[in-house]
C-alpha cells in the first residue's frame, strides 16, 4: 500500500512515519511538508535512503502539486496531519490557521476525491467540542464548540471531510484525539517547554491558575490508533482518541520538576490564556470497541522517558530555540 502522510516532519508526523515504517513494512510512506517553522527536516533525517520513504517539501494548498504526487506515487491512503497546530500562535496569527487547516484540508480532499484513494484518515483535535466543566468527557456525539482560531480552523476543517464523505461518497474517516507528549514536540508546547526550561534554569510560566486540565496521551498510543482508525474505521465516522489521564497542568509541571531535579520554585504564575479552556476529557470507548485500539503507556513512566528524551537529545531542541523561536517567545512571553 502506498501512504500519503501529510506534515510527517511535525511532531506526530515524524513519530507517525517511524511507527508505519516500523510496523508496516509492506507499505511505502510519501511524507509532504511545507517546512513552517514548526517542521523539522532533522526529525527524519536519518531515513534518508530508506526504499520505502521519500520526503517532498511541498504545501497542500498547492493543488496540481498534490495532484501529480497522489498520481506519481499512485497513492491509496492519505493520513492527513499537516496544519497549524498551536493555540496560542492561533491567537497571535490566526489568518495562516484558516489556510492551511480549512483552504489547505479541502485541496486535499479535492485531489484524493479526483485520484479515488481508498481511504482518507483526517486527523483532528478534541478540542473541537471546547471545554468541559467539572464533570463528563466529550463522545463522538458532544456538539462541537470550538473556543481558539486553532480550534474553530480544526472543527471546520472535519466538517469539510465528513461533508465530502456525505456528498461524494469519499471514504472519509475522522480522528479526534486529545493532548500528546513525546519525543520530538516542538517546545512551544506545555510539556516540552517546561522541559527545555527547567533543563536552563529558566522560569516555567504556567497560565493562569494552573488548574485547568488537559487529558494526556503518548504519541505512540496517538500513532498506533491512527492505524487502527484507517484500517479498520468505518468511512463517515469519528473516533474519540484518548489514554483517560486527566491532569492539571500544574501538577504536571511539578512532576517535571521532580524528574529535571529542579526546585518547584522555578514555576511562575503568569497572565492567563485569552479564552482558555478550562478542561478537556476525552471518552474513548467507541475506537476499543469499533477499532479494538486501547492506549496502553502510563503517563508516569512516559513522561519520564520524554524528560529523559530531552535531557539526551539537547542539540536537537536547542537548535530550534536559537532561531524564530527566539522572537516567539518573546511576544508571547515578554510582556508577562
Ligand atoms: P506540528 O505543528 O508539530 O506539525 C505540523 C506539521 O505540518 C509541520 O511539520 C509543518 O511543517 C506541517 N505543515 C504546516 N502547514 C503545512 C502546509 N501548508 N503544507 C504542508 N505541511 C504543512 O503538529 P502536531 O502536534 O504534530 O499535530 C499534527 C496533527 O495532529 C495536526 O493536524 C493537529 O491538529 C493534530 N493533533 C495534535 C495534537 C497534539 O497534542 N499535538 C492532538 C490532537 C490532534
Ligand atoms: P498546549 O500544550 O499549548 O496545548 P493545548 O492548548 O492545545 O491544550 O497547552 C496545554 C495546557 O498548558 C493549556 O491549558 C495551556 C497551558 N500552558 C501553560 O500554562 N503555559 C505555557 O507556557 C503553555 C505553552 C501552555
Amino acid at each position: 500500500m502506498n501512504v500519503l502522510v501529510t506534515g510527517g516532519c511535525g511532531f506526530i508526523g515524524s513519530n507517525l512515519v517511524r511507527h508505519l515504517l516500523a510496523r508496516r513494512p509492506g507499505w511505502r510512506v510519501v511524507n509532504l511538508d511545507r517546512l513552517t517553522y514548526a517542521g523539522n527536516g532533522e526529525n527524519l533525517a536519518d531515513l534518508e535512503g530508506h526504499r520505502a520513504y521519500r520526503f517532498v517539501q511541498g504545501d497542500i494548498r498547492n493543488g496540481e502539486l498534490v495532484a501529480d504526487l497522489l498520481k506519481t506515487e499512485r497513492i491509496d491512503a492519505v493520513m492527513h496531519l499537516a496544519a497549524e497546530s498551536h493555540v496560542d500562535r492561533s491567537i497571535l496569527t490566526p489568518a495562516v490557521f484558516v489556510e492551511t487547516n480549512v483552504a489547505g484540508t479541502q485541496v486535499l480532499l479535492e485531489a484524493a476525491r479526483a485520484r479515488g484513494v481508498s481511504r482518507f484518515l483526517h486527523v483532528s483535535t478534541d478540542e473541537v467540542y471546547g471545554s468541559l466543566g467539572p464533570t463528563g468527557r466529550f463522545t463522538e456525539e458532544t456538539p462541537l464548540a470550538p473556543s481558539s482560531p486553532y480550534s474553530a480552523s480544526k472543527a471546520a476543517s472535519d466538517l469539510l471531510a465528513l461533508a465530502y464523505a456525505h456528498t461524494f461518497g469519499l471514504p472519509i474517516v475522522v480522528t479526534r484525539c486529545s493532548n500528546n507528549y513525546g519525543p520530538y514536540q516542538f517546545p512551544e508546547k506545555l510539556i516540552p517547554l517546561m522541559i527545555a526550561n527547567a533543563l536552563r534554569d529558566l522560569p516555567l510560566p504556567v497560565y493562569g491558575d494552573g488548574k485547568n486540565v488537559r487529558d494526556w496521551i503518548h504519541v505512540e498510543d496517538h500513532c498506533a490508533g491512527l492505524v487502527a482508525a484507517l484500517e479498520r474505521g468505518t468511512p463517515g465516522h469519528v473516533y474519540n482518541l484518548g489514554a483517560a489521564t486527566e491532569k492539571a497542568n500544574v501538577d504536571v509541571v511539578h512532576a517535571i520538576l521532580e524528574l529535571v531535579g529542579k526546585p518547584q520554585t522555578l514555576v511562575q504564575y503568569v497572565k492567563d490564556r485569552p479564552g482558555h479552556d478550562r478542561r478537556y476529557a476525552i471518552e474513548p470507548a467507541k475506537a476499543k470497541r469499533d477499532l479494538g485500539w486501547t492506549a496502553t503507556r502510563s503517563f508516569d513512566e512516559a513522561l519520564a522517558a520524554t524528560v529523559a528524551w530531552y535531557r539526551e537529545n539537547r542539540g536537537w531542541w536547542e537548535r530550534i530555540i536559537s532561531g524564530e523561536y527566539l522572537r516567539y517567545y518573546e511576544k508571547q512571553y515578554g510582556a508577562r
